[in-house]
């Protein structure tokens, strides 16, 4: 098989791709980003890069912030339909391209402790745990969640 032929396209995602991310955000999390959030991350400057499928219809992306030589991956999502096909994986190998490209010596991520899935692709990556932010994510019912703090050196 020809994987050319199959392989998503990838590029980087601007304010046009606001409402596809949006639409993506309220399917995967219970506490999705807002518009507010996506476009003040790019009127600063923060980049974002994603997959389309061959209708060009975006269903992954991820977001990241420099800061100095460490890059901190701020989002990192795969729309439900295409999770579990390894799309999280293949979209890893494009962050660490922009890593290796842009020759950042780290990079850093928070995630939620009941989110076992993103930790075991984050560990498949090379990622390992450095720390927890107490109460760090909003969660049901008014109360907080803590974050798992972890990097992975390039
Ligand atoms: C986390 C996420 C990006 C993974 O995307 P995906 O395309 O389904 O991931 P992949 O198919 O590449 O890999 C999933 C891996 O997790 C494993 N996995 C699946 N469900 C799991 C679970 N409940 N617990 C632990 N591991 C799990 C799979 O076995 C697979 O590992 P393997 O390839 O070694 O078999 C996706 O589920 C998602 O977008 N979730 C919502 C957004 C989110 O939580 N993002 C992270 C924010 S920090």
């Amino acid at each position: 098989m020809d994987l050319k032929l199959t392989a998503p396209h990838y590029g980087k995602l601007g304010f046009a791709d606001v409402d596809s991310i949006l639409s993506i955000e309220e399917r995967v999390y219970a506490h999705p980003w807002t518009r507010g959030n996506f476009t003040d991350s790019f009127s600063s400057g923060y980049e974002a890069f994603g997959f389309r499928n061959a209708e060009l219809d975006l269903f992954a992306y991820f977001v990241v912030m420099p800061i100095l030589d460490e890059l901190h991956l701020l989002n990192f999502a795969v729309d439900l339909p295409y999770q579990g096909q390894g799309h999280a994986k293949l979209l890893m190998e494009k962050l660490f391209a922009y890593v290796k490209e842009h020759a950042y010596a780290s990079i850093l991520l928070e995630v939620r402790r009941s989110n076992a899935r993103a930790i075991s692709v984050y560990e498949g990556a090379g990622f390992a745990a450095i720390g927890v932010r107490k109460g760090y994510y909003p969660a049901h019912d008014n109360q907080r969640e803590d974050a798992i703090v972890m990097r992975r050196m390039c």
